[in-house]
């Protein structure tokens, strides 16, 4: 049998899969099966933050795999390799926070949040916003309300949704029931809906004032993707916790929760904890990926590559404004809007055929989301592909 046809029997049906079975990766590349070459633009979906098996992240995987991988229950002795990764992160986290505690996944650190903002208020109700993902675990999905989702989430009275970028909206929901609010700095699987610059600062401000937690899932946005560390480390935002995942440790599948001095106060012995939460070789592939993130200056070359990404979008709308309806992004998060769901669909066949992985969103949205390191040629090649895709399916060229 064939990888196809394995899978296609036996792998649970949750996934409209794309008929190519990848076998290898290096930088912005990968390999399939059958050795055709594709320039992933999703970065293992927003995860490959320095590139697919970069050296930094094979050396800590077999340095670390021949100390030790993982500890006597990970969280109940202590581990050098999780100190160290401790003090690097309280360096690039915002000043308001005071520990940290990790995990394996994105929405495990979104539902930790959830569950210890209901415990330690003593209230049920979670309001996030319309659009919004945040993960696939009960407690996450129930808060998610992304349009894709929308059919499948069951209706969980303690969750309410309210528009994205709009503060009345907030301050109109909550109630002396609100445990939390949480919400994305730039709604990534939503389709890079990037918020006014004063949402986040008065959001922050009306749960102060109203004494209802402020949850900040930074799991796509994190680790540099719109350029900052972390979208959130502004002035006037004050999360109570900071989710991560995805980036933060280059493919390894690792994620943390941030908490502030008042959450951290009110946290006991017992409220969560996980087998294999701060295992070592987690935190140790998680420390080489970020200290070599830093020492590259990473943030640089997201702003820079990611300005002159989304000036040529802008370029493409202006050359099709009846087919391509909005080009938007921050960093090197970024959304092509189109006008027409059939041309969506045959830019991403296209591209498919042509080597060029990219991710549609709501049937109409391409994101782009590369690697955090991607250079500036590389991504030069992978516009021009991309450009002239475009080019030939709105103009027919390639029906
Ligand atoms: C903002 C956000 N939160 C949470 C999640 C869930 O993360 P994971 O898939 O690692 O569980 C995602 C995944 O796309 C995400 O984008």
């Amino acid at each position: 049998m064939t990888t196809f046809e394995i899978e296609d029997t036996y792998y649970a049906p949750f996934f409209n899969k794309i008929k190519i079975s990848i076998e290898r990766g290096e930088g912005i590349y990968v390999w399939d099966e059958a050795g055709k070459k594709y320039t992933d633009l999703t970065s293992g979906w927003g995860v490959t933050s320095i590139g697919h098996i970069h050296p930094v992240i094979q050396q800590a995987l077999i340095e670390q795999g021949r100390k030790i991988i993982q500890t006597p229950n990970s969280g109940l002795t202590y581990s050098p390799e999780r100190a160290k990764l401790l003090l690097l992160l309280k360096n690039i986290l915002p000043s308001g926070i005071k520990s940290l505690f990790f995990t394996n996944s994105g929405t495990e650190s979104v539902d930790a949040a959830i569950k210890l903002s209901r415990k330690i208020k003593g209230k049920a109700t979670i309001i996030s916003a319309k659009r919004g993902f945040h993960g696939r675990t009960s407690q996450a999905f129930a808060a998610t309300s992304q349009a894709d989702n929308s059919e499948s989430t069951a209706p969980v009275p303690l969750n309410v949704f309210v528009p994205y970028n709009d503060v009345t909206a907030i301050k109109r929901a909550i109630t002396g029931e609100t445990a939390a609010v949480l919400l994305e700095p730039v709604q990534g699987e939503g389709g890079v809906i990037v918020p006014d610059d004063s949402y986040l600062p008065a959001v922050s401000e009306l749960c102060r004032k109203k004494n209802v937690y402020l949850i900040i899932d930074e799991v796509q946005t994190g680790f540099y993707r719109t350029g900052p560390a972390f979208a959130c480390n502004r002035p006037g935002i004050k999360p109570d916790f900071i989710t991560m995942a995805k980036g933060i440790a280059g493919g390894f599948p690792f994620g943390a929760i941030a908490m502030s001095d008042d959450v951290t106060a009110r946290i006991k012995a017992g409220d969560h904890g996980g087998t294999f939460c701060g295992n070592p070789i987690g935190c140790a592939v998680s420390f080489a990926v970020i200290r070599h993130m830093i020492e590259t200056d990473i943030e640089q070359n997201v702003l820079n590559t990611g300005r002159t990404a989304l000036r040529r979008l802008n370029e493409w709308k202006t050359r099709y404004p009846d087919r391509i309806s909005d080009v938007r992004g921050k960093g090197l998060l970024l959304a092509i809007e189109f006008s027409d769901k059939e041309v969506v669909e045959r830019i991403n066949r296209t591209s498919l055929e042509n080597g060029l992985i990219l991710n549609c969103k709501s049937n109409n949205i391409i994101r782009l989301f590369p690697a955090l390191n991607i250079t500036g040629q590389e991504m030069t090649q992978a516009l021009d592909k991309l450009e002239s895709i475009i080019n030939k399916v709105i103009t027919g060229d390639n029906k």
